[in-house]
């Protein structure tokens, strides 16, 4: 992984993000959002003020560059402020602001409180789905052989970052992102994203996000990832050739895509009963679909389980690795 640098404050923007934050329920909020992302609901919830009061003070924190605001259909989130020259700031001033003080103790304690529900919640959802993907999963081989073989192949391309598309519980995120600088997993349900969410904060995973967003159409830049992977989602897709092209566009030169789902097989249940769309794919088709979106694909590996074949499939972006900015790899990609 390469050092992470950051950009210094100027005079400026240092002394803009002290006024901000120079009210007791700034800092709180500062504090709070260290710890996670939280929505204005929450927030107000945990400081016992009204919703337009603790708005009107996050508007202040994010314009100082303390606070990052990102939008999920409804709702929005507010967590620490990644890659701008004033989070270097907010994390001295979070550090300095031991869980001593009485207030601050209190607001953990709140804070504890409603990540504990949320996980409830969460959880609720996963095991209302949990009995299907136990049967699905009971068809092929075991998923940490599949695990290793993606982190063999991610371990030897060295990427700086990766998105993992179709995230759903976020166990991509869990098992790659201690490869990567930095890992942001996507997915168009929200109740997969709360899952997701509760999961990495239960394993405390400091360095990867998730985000709302349709693998059709991702809400990023072009070249914004050094790696992709798209882990048992194709099969869902009405376009394959479309989410290939758009992961491969998202990629930077040099940069890897890993697919992985089934061979083509003929459990038409999985159909039926599953919203599978596809009943897995050919390498022949897997590999013109990637030449089509400008990637240059590697031998399928398969792993034969029983009745289903899982099979890995990556291919590359051609050009050189371009040396990162640090700013990239600081600023997680902003969705809107
Ligand atoms: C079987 S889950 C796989 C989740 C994860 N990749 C894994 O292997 O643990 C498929 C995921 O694809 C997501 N998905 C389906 N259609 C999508 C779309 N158009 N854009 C983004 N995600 C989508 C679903 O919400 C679901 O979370």
């Amino acid at each position: 992984m390469e050092p992470v640098t950051e950009r210094a404050a100027s005079m400026d923007e240092l002394l803009a993000a002290l006024r901000a934050v120079a009210e007791p329920t700034r800092l709180r909020l500062l504090v709070l959002c260290a710890r996670g992302e939280l929505t204005v609901s929450e927030l107000a919830q945990i400081l016992g003020q009204s919703q337009p009061r603790v708005s009107r003070h996050l508007k202040l924190l994010c314009e100082a560059g303390l606070v990052d605001r990102f939008r999920e259909g409804s709702w929005v989130f507010y967590r620490a402020g990644s890659g701008q020259a004033a989070s270097a700031l907010a994390r001295h001033l979070v550090a300095a602001c031991g869980e001593s003080d009485a207030t601050i103790a209190l607001d953990l304690q709140r804070l504890a409180a409603i990540k504990r529900q949320r996980a409830e919640l969460a959880g609720a959802y996963f095991r209302d789905n949990a009995a299907d993907w136990h049967r699905i999963r009971s068809l092929y081989v075991d998923e940490r052989e599949v695990e290793a073989a993606l982190c063999e192949i991610i371990a030897a391309a060295a990427p700086r970052d990766l998105i993992d598309i179709g995230t759903g519980t976020g166990r991509m995120l869990e098992v790659l992102a201690p490869a990567v600088g930095h890992a942001l997993g996507v997915d168009l349900s929200r109740e997969m994203l709360a899952v997701a969410r509760a999961n990495l904060e239960h394993v405390g995973l400091e360095n990867g996000i998730v985000r709302r967003g349709d693998m059709y159409q991702l809400p990023l830049p072009d070249g914004s990832f050094d790696a992709a992977v798209i882990h048992q989602v194709l099969h869902y897709a009405d376009r394959p050739a479309v989410v290939l092209a758009e992961a491969a566009r998202v990629l930077r030169p040099g940069g890897v895509l890993v697919l992985v789902d089934f061979t083509p097989h003929t459990l038409e249940f999985l159909r039926e009963e599953h919203a599978h769309r596809r009943l897995g794919f050919a390498d022949v088709e897997v590999a013109e679909w990637f030449t089509d979106a400008g990637l240059v694909p590697a031998p399928a590996r398969h792993l034969p389980g029983d009745p289903l074949t899982v099979a890995i499939w990556t291919a590359y972006r051609p050009g050189a690795a371009a040396a990162v900015p640090p700013a990239a790899i600081l600023e997680p990609v902003v969705l809107r």
